[in-house]
């Protein structure tokens, strides 16, 4: 590699980040004490905030017994609305719209019980090929549960042949011929293989013209791209805090619904007795009477210790700020991809992410020509501590992100890359 560890140093120097605000696990190998963190995308580390935060709520526990549903400081009843409005914030939405609970996977369950409604010949629903697989189970299991067959139902979009991502038009062009018989577009605003952006608002659109619903997993596009899901009129949205949220392994995830459907009688909803309204909750009667709001999804009384660590990473977001970050972001990324097409030049290594900063968030994924991904990434740790995530059989995936990751994690990502995979002899 030709480019300098000393210029890594000074970009460094120019553009700090807030790392100093994240522990970063120490180095399995290599010669530097902390890890080469590129894995924010897999799992997000820990704000240092977080452990003390979480003391405090399990302090109130143990000083006010149940009395801390009402007493605690943060008093336990109100406590997820602590997190709504910078949840909010994070996606583009008014407040009535967004709600943390339960983890990803349900909260598309329960989304799709409301706004998969197939009816007629409307009854596809469409997903990215390289879709998440518990997202192409979750849509193979909804359909059965409709009584259809999850093979004519399911419709998995490819890019073209020779193509490693989804243009929008394969996208928009796949509505406007088949768009009458699709119910539901469940897409990945970043695709977790190739870090792929969609254009969330150009298909939401094109969804919605075609008279479909249209709902977004925001797992990988959450904390690391801006959103606007109200504006972009999104119907629904789900996404997890463990990834660019830095909220912990199986964090409480979040969930969009649009002004437009809240409040509605008639779609379906799967409820308990935190469906009904905050004020009613205690009536204990047999009807529940849901709020106008996205709470009415809610079912059960939410896990508080879950809570602290998600309230305190969206508090480290609206501190910095999403524009900030997707600008560091920008910077950070062109600077590995700068990186990686040295390495790549003359090794089996292709970048498959979009080259365009627009069509893309913070991860770029590298295809390798041979051998396992798995073996490479164990190689990155134990060899350069360098921690990047690999999905077999050959994706490797770096992920720079903006709070933590350094010009200097990047330059070790791509020095030991160069390091441990082969030159081509020409
Ligand atoms: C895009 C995407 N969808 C869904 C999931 C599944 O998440 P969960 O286990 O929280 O339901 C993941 C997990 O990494 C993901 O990356």
């Amino acid at each position: 590699m030709h480019t300098p560890e000393g210029e890594a140093y000074r970009l460094d120097e120019a553009d700090p980040g807030h790392r100093h605000l994240f522990h970063v696990p120490p180095a399995d190998g290599g010669s530097h004490p902390e890890s080469a963190y590129l894995a924010g995308n897999s799992l997000g580390l820990q704000p240092r905030a977080t452990r003390a935060e979480l003391l405090a709520d399990l302090d109130a526990w143990q000083r006010l017994g149940v009395e801390g549903h009402l007493e605690a400081e943060r008093a336990w009843l109100p406590y997820h609305e602590l997190l709504t409005a910078p949840a909010a914030r994070l996606v583009g939405a008014r407040p009535a719209e967004t709600v943390v609970m339960n983890s990803l996977t349900v909260n598309l369950h329960l989304m799709m019980v409301s706004f998969y409604r197939p009816a007629g010949a409307r009854t596809r629903i469409v997903i990215e090929d390289a879709a998440f697989p518990s997202d192409s189970y979750a849509v193979r299991s909804q359909a059965r549960f409709h009584g259809l067959d999850p093979d004519d139902t399911v419709v998995r979009l490819r890019p073209r042949p020779g193509e490693d991502a989804l243009r929008t038009e394969d996208v928009t062009g796949y509505l406007a011929a088949e768009g009458d018989r699709v119910a539901l577009v469940l897409l990945g605003g970043v695709n977790y293989l190739t870090g792929e952006l969609l254009d969330i608002p150009a298909i939401t659109a094109a969804g919605r013209a075609a008279g479909a619903v249209v709902g977004w997993d925001l797992a990988h596009a959450v904390g690391n791209v801006p959103l606007a899901l109200h504006d972009w009129d999104v119907d629904f949205a789900a996404w997890c805090s463990y990834k660019y949220l830095n909220s912990g392994p199986g964090a409480l995830a979040g969930v969009f619904v649009h002004e437009r459907h809240l409040g509605d009688p008639d779609l379906p909803r799967f409820e308990g007795w935190w469906s009904t309204a905050a004020a009613t909750r205690f009536e204990m009667t047999p009807v529940s009477r849901p709020p106008a709001t996205v709470e009415a999804w809610q079912i059960s009384n939410p896990p508080i210790f879950a809570m602290g660590p998600v309230r305190t990473s969206l508090e480290l977001f609206d501190a910095v700020g999403m524009p900030a970050l997707r600008a560091r972001s920008l910077r950070l990324t062109g600077w590995l991809e700068q990186l990686l097409d040295e390495v790549t030049a003359d090794r089996p290594l292709r970048v498959v992410t979009p080259r365009d900063p627009a069509r893309r968030g913070c991860q770029l994924s590298v295809r390798i020509g041979a051998g396992s991904a798995a073996e490479l990434t164990k190689r990155l740790r134990h060899e350069h501590g360098v921690i990047a995530d690999a999905r077999e059989p050959d994706v490797v995936r770096f992920a720079p992100v903006p709070l933590y990751s350094t010009y200097h994690d990047c330059w070790r990502a791509a020095a030991a890359l160069a390091a441990t995979v082969g030159q081509v002899s020409s």
